[in-house]
């Protein structure tokens, strides 16, 4: 739930900006693009509520790599060019903060990394890091194993019948599961499914509430959605902070570091800039991010790997070169083994499919921010208050940047054609002092749940069209999909 979801359906708040033309010419050229307003357009098949994907490529067919639209006053830039997505991401990373919905999101997660600005953003960063270093993600490896082995055990079980499964609710089983245990510790599974329950009542909510304009003044209104919204979180935010206490009093009891996320950003401190003072993070602060980073590993990496059971499930051979590598590098038959972390760098191929399917089905599928001053890009001017939008998508399926874009080929991701790429053609996991925080898990997490179930199983798509995306905070199939598992 990284994504903000660049829709059009509401308008947005006032921005510093004032203009309702193109902005003048005289400091650089106006990007091409909509000549009115969008809702002037409403009437077009690629204006779509709820479908901002049809507008972006109809604005990428039309008008190339940069295109302009205003909406309600507001002016909107929509991006393909790896350059410049560098540029906003990068080089003039300090010319841009999140954009509205993105800073809606804080009634829900209030200062955490994913909505705050600089400099709490940069001090949270600073803390949190040591909790997702390489080496320290490294420790969950065996837990991801043993949830993703639980459930392809499960399956066994069930699958004497004949069994049908909806991947999409079976991957978000296991990577809740997986987020849940890593972040907290096993010893606090009964809390997991409260947890659950909660944030699929805020999920649901959620489009709802950040499509609202100034949502922060209407949070405690008694409208039914939003009541309902508050109650999820306060029931949640209550579990999350027993949890924090506990872990609080264990540490306090001199009880060894648990080895788990939360432990880790219980511990860390964040030194001044003089190095004269050392501080943590208060209680509300470990929440915020607590909730931040349970909801944006969740959902992403789920949708992830639904994806990616859908593409081989289309693609036998490729499938079969999956096996293969399965069979060589952890075994077959009575010799076969669950991968283990020193398996991590053999398994090469399952991660070259897990980066081919987040190219055609990147769960965060849009990225936004808004200028905080004039910004050039090229030859352009574009005035303080624009909002600037780029999709993983859009670009993941643009033939500029990969031939033949629909064909699934994780053979696109080996390391020689990775390096000959250039970097903001494919960015998965954003870019800059924002880029995704749980990267190195979320492959981990992808590689080791691939592995460890297409050792026992197959599947067989039973849908009989592809399914259709839904871009919402991550890119889900809009209907459940559907599989027949077989036995391997
Ligand atoms: C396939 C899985 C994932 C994808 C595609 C993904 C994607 C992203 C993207 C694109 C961003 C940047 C958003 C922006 O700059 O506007 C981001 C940020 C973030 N992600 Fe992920 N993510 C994934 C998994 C995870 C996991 C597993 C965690 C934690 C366990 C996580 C935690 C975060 C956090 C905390 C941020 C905010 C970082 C900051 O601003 O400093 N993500 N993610």
């Amino acid at each position: 739930m990284t994504t903000p979801p660049p829709t059009f359906e509401a308008p947005p708040e006032p921005t510093t900006s004032q203009f309702k033309t193109p902005p003048p010419s005289s400091k650089g050229l106006t990007p091409p693009g909509l000549k009115h307003s969008l809702p002037f357009y409403a009437f077009k098949p690629w204006v779509k509520l709820g479908s901002p994907i049809l507008l972006f490529e109809y604005l990428l067919k039309t008008y190339g790599n940069i295109a302009w639209y205003r909406f309600m006053g507001t002016p909107i830039v929509f991006i393909n060019d790896p350059e410049y997505i560098r540029e906003i991401l990068v080089t003039q990373a300090a010319n841009f903060v999140k954009e509205r919905t993105v800073r809606r999101m804080k009634v829900l997660l209030g200062e955490g990394l994913i909505t705050s600005d600089d400099p709490i953003h940069m001090r949270q960063r600073k803390i949190a890091a040591p909790a997702f270093h390489r080496q320290r993600i490294a420790a969950y490896g065996d837990q991801i194993v043993a949830c993703a082995a639980h459930q392809r055990d499960s399956w066994q079980k069930e699958s004497s019948s004949g069994q049908q499964i909806d991947i999409s609710a079976a991957s978000m089983k296991l990577s809740l599961e997986i987020v849940a245990r890593t972040l907290f510790n096993t010893e606090v599974t009964a809390d997991i499914r409260s947890i659950n329950d909660e944030v699929n009542t805020i999920m649901d909510l959620y489009n709802f509430i950040v499509a609202f304009p100034k949502i922060e003044s209407f949070i405690h209104l008694p409208i039914p959605g939003i009541m309902r919204f508050r109650r999820s979180k306060a029931r949640l935010d209550a579990v999350v902070d027993r949890i924090i206490h506990e872990h609080r009093e264990a540490a306090a009891r001199g009880e060894p570091d648990r080895g788990d996320l939360l432990s880790m950003l219980l511990a860390s401190k964040y030194e001044s800039d003089d190095a004269t003072q050392q501080t943590g993070m208060s209680d509300e602060q470990v929440r915020d991010e607590v909730l931040t980073i349970f909801l944006a590993g969740y959902e992403t990496v789920a949708n992830g790997l639904a994806w990616t059971w859908y593409l081989l499930s289309q693609n036998p051979d490729i499938e079969d070169k999956l096996h293969t590598e399965l069979n060589t590098v952890l075994g077959t038959g009575t010799n076969q083994r669950l991968p283990t972390l020193a398996d991590y760098p053999a398994l090469r191929y399952t991660e070259q499919i897990f980066a081919e399917s987040m190219r055609l089905y990147p769960p965060a599928w849009a990225m936004g921010r808004m200028s905080t001053k004039p910004v050039t890009l090229g030859p352009y001017t574009i005035p303080a208050g624009a909002h600037f939008f780029f999709s993983q998508y859009i670009m993941g399926r643009d033939p500029q940047y990969f031939p033949d874009p629909l064909r699934f080929d994780p053979d696109r991701f080996t390391p020689e054609n990775k390096a000959i790429r250039a970097k903001f053609t494919y960015f998965p996991f954003g870019g800059g002092s924002r880029q995704c925080i749980g990267e190195s898990f979320a492959w981990m997490e992808g590689v080791f749940s691939i592995a460890t179930l297409a050792q026992r199983w197959r599947m067989t798509y039973l849908g009989s069209a592809p399914p259709e995306v839904q871009a919402k905070i991550t890119l889900r199939p809009r209907n459940p999909l559907m599989m027949q598992l077989i036995p391997r």
